[in-house]
């Protein structure tokens, strides 16, 4: 039986892992997760887990927070014991986190077969951490899973053989399909928060380039506190971003009446941005989220990796450097609705994945 070592660690990571987790045992597959505790916070990590029905993790390592090298790094020494003492047939490692590239690392240096997880993503910007992390965990990665034509086009166009590459559109598109109706049923958050359907905008931010730049943090912090006198604005807060706001009560005015909430769930956040009017996000999954669920997105970057989303006119780009630029892009987007299209695969990513895992290890 082949035995999978799924390394995960932050938010997204979690929501990805549950249905390839799933399809895995479906599959007869063996699965040790392994929780690597970049995210610890309650809010971050465990009511994923509880929510989505995934079993505990059989390894945590407690990382926490730290630089990124002192976090990668001790992560990779933790990751490495980990491999050593249950040999794996392969391990799985998902989009571009710092968790992605110490199990990536780890599992390369000790010749173990290396699966990704959202291989072929490109913003072509590598100020950004991430994208760091995806080029080396898909340089390392001897099976690369794209979610997309464009991921398979950019593995291509960088040398890597098509045999080593398979097309299975996007797991987040499975989770949302397959975690809708428990939203449906049992979030409570529009009635808690007194929200209408279709008459609030939904915004979250996170990004280093964001938070940690504090001009365009203000730039976004102001335009939020601008739509909040037209909108109900509603913004489950990142601890990241948390930390840079609550360091500066200035920056806590600028919101204006902006609903600053604590991070949600994954079924109280899928019935947000179904029912909002708007998402104003600079998150990777939020963007995707918001076309699955129909909604239009400004999407608060100079570039994206989902670049589908902007050809179908569901999405647009809004670097946030002008107040004024934001709160026109958002004006504009509210009540626009994209073509039709099916750029993330037919919500079967999951078990392609636990297939291709079978029969190649
Ligand atoms: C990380 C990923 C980013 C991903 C995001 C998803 C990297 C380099 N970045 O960013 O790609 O989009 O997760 O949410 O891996 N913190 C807490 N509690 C927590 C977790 C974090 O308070 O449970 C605070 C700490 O102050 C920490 C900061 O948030 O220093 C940043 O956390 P970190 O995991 O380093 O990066 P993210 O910004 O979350
Ligand atoms: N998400 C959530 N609660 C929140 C904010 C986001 O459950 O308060 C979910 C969201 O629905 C999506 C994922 O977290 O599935 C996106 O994670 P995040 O924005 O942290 O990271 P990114 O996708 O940018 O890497």
């Amino acid at each position: 039986m082949t035995h999978v070592l799924t390394v995960i660690g932050a938010r997204p990571q979690f929501i990805k892992a549950s249905p390839v987790s799933r399809a895995l045992r479906a599959q007869g597959l063996q699965e040790t997760v392994v929780h690597t505790g970049q995210h610890y916070d309650a809010s971050m990590s465990q009511v994923f887990f509880d929510e989505l029905g995934m079993d505990p993790p059989q390894v945590h390592l407690d990382i926490g927070s730290g630089t990124h090298g002192d976090q990668t790094g001790r992560m990779l020494a933790a990751i490495e014991r980990t491999i050593l003492a249950s040999h794996p047939d392969v391990v799985l490692v998902y989009g571009d986190t710092n968790s992605t590239l110490a199990g990536a690392l780890a599992a390369a240096k000790l010749r173990v077969p290396i699966a990704h997880v959202e291989a072929g993503l490109r913003s072509w910007n590598r100020a950004m951490p991430e994208e760091i992390n995806r080029i080396v965990a898909d340089a390392v990665s001897d099976l690369l899973f794209a979610p997309t034509l464009v991921a398979v086009e950019n593995l291509t166009q960088e040398g890597r053989p098509a045999d080593a590459i398979v097309r299975t559109g996007d797991v987040m598109f499975d989770a949302a399909l397959q975690h809708s109706s428990a939203a449906d049923a049992r979030s409570t958050i529009l009635a808690s928060l007194a929200l209408t359907k279709g008459r609030y905008l939904l915004a979250t931010v996170h990004r280093a380039e964001n938070t940690d730049d504090p001009e365009r943090l203000r730039v976004i912090l102001g335009a939020l506190g601008d739509l909040s006198r037209r909108h109900v604005v509603v913004l489950p807060l990142h601890p990241r971003t948390r930390t840079h706001i609550h360091a500066n009560d200035e920056l806590l005015a600028l919101l204006g009446d902006t609903q600053v909430i604590p991070p949600v769930g994954y079924l109280d956040m899928i019935a947000l941005e179904r029912s909002a009017a708007l998402i104003v996000t600079d998150s990777g999954g939020v963007q995707k989220e918001a076309y699955f669920h129909g909604v239009p997105c400004v999407t608060l970057r100079n570039e994206t990796e989902w670049t589908e989303l902007i050809a179908l006119g569901w999405n647009r780009l809004c670097p946030p450097d002008r107040v004024e630029r934001v709160v026109a892009a958002a004006e504009a987007a509210v009540g626009t609705l994209g073509l039709q299209g099916s750029p993330y695969g037919d919500g079967n990513a999951s078990a392609l994945i636990a297939q291709s895992l079978a029969s190649r290890f």
